[in-house]
């Protein structure tokens, strides 16, 4: 595991994709801080999450018995919402950033909390899993300027998606293909997991800037893979992918 770790940080790293240190602006991990994410993690996130993190709170039945995605296990090594490569630990920033904005459709978002308050249920979140601690965690750079969208850049994502995606996402785009059709897609628990429908991009769980989208095709998802060496020296096609996805919306938006 760590060796194919090292050789898929290597590669992203030829592909002038990697960025340094993730813990930049994190205040530090006391004991204290810890105790204090404790509190707040067992007066909410346990709901859903479970108050060891496995995921099995006792909301989490009412979420999704039969389907991915469940609340997640925080004992695992496999999380999704990352800026990391497929199979590393997310980047603290990455685990800041899910709290902060929820994942649309399944977990609200705690900007309610102080920044400081969610910085300390994260170091919590992070205690269930040692390898947060001994885990490199080199994360993938979102590389600019962007391509702008037009005509030609959207049709050459557009074939790039059917040669690549719509096994999964099917040829519409609306998550049917014939690998979910089939039943070969399954997440967390074993069950299966839908890909997502990429004509409705408010919905998005891992966002829908353009900056956004790249990471999750640079990076993945759980049962969606990287795609970081398909676009090794081609990062031009990775933003006509993103121009495709981002014309299958109506109301297409960006940051200020
Ligand atoms: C209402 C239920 C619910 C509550 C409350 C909730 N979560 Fe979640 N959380 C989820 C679900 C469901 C997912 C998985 C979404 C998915 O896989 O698409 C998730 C995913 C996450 C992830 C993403 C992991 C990854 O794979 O990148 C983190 C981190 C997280 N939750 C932290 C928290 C914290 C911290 C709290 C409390 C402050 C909390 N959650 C409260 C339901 C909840
Ligand atoms: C092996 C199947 C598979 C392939 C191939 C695949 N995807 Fe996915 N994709 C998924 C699944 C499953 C999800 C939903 C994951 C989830 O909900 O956790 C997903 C989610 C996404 C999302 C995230 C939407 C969100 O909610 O944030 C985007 C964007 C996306 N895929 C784009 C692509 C593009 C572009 C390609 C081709 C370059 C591609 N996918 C190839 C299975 C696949």
């Amino acid at each position: 595991m760590k060796k194919m770790i090292l050789v898929t940080c290597a590669t992203l790293l030829l592909s002038g994709l990697v960025v340094g240190s993730a813990d930049a602006i994190k205040p530090e991990e006391t004991p204290e801080a810890i105790a204090k994410g404790k509190a707040i993690f067992e007066r909410v996130c346990y709901l859903c999450h479970g108050i060891k993190g496995k995921g099995d709170g006792p909301a989490a039945f009412f979420f999704s018995s039969y389907v991915a995605p469940r609340p997640r296990d925080f004992n695992q090594d496999i999380f999704k919402f990352r800026t990391t490569p497929t199979g590393v630990l997310p980047a603290d920033e990455d685990l800041f950033r899910t709290v902060t904005n929820g994942v649309s459709g399944y977990m609200p978002s705690f900007e309610g909390l102080t920044e400081e308050e969610r910085w300390q249920v994260i170091a919590y979140v992070k205690s269930f899993n040692p390898n947060f601690k001994t885990q490199l965690r080199p994360q993938v750079q979102i590389t600019f300027p962007k391509i702008p969208s037009s005509p030609d850049s959207i049709a050459a994502g557009r074939k790039f998606f059917q040669e690549n995606c719509a096994i999964c996402h099917g040829a519409n785009a609306k998550g049917d293909g014939m690998a979910w059709q089939q039943g070969v897609l399954k997440g967390f628990f074993d069950l299966p997991i839908q890909p997502s429908d990429l004509t409705n991009g408010p919905q998005f769980k891992n966002g829908y800037f353009s900056r956004e989208i790249f990471r999750t095709i640079v990076t993945g998802l759980h049962q969606m893979p990287s795609f970081a060496d398909n676009f090794k020296g081609k990062e031009d096609m990775a933003w006509n992918v993103v121009n495709y996805i981002m014309s299958l919306s109506r109301t297409p938006r960006e940051p200020k």
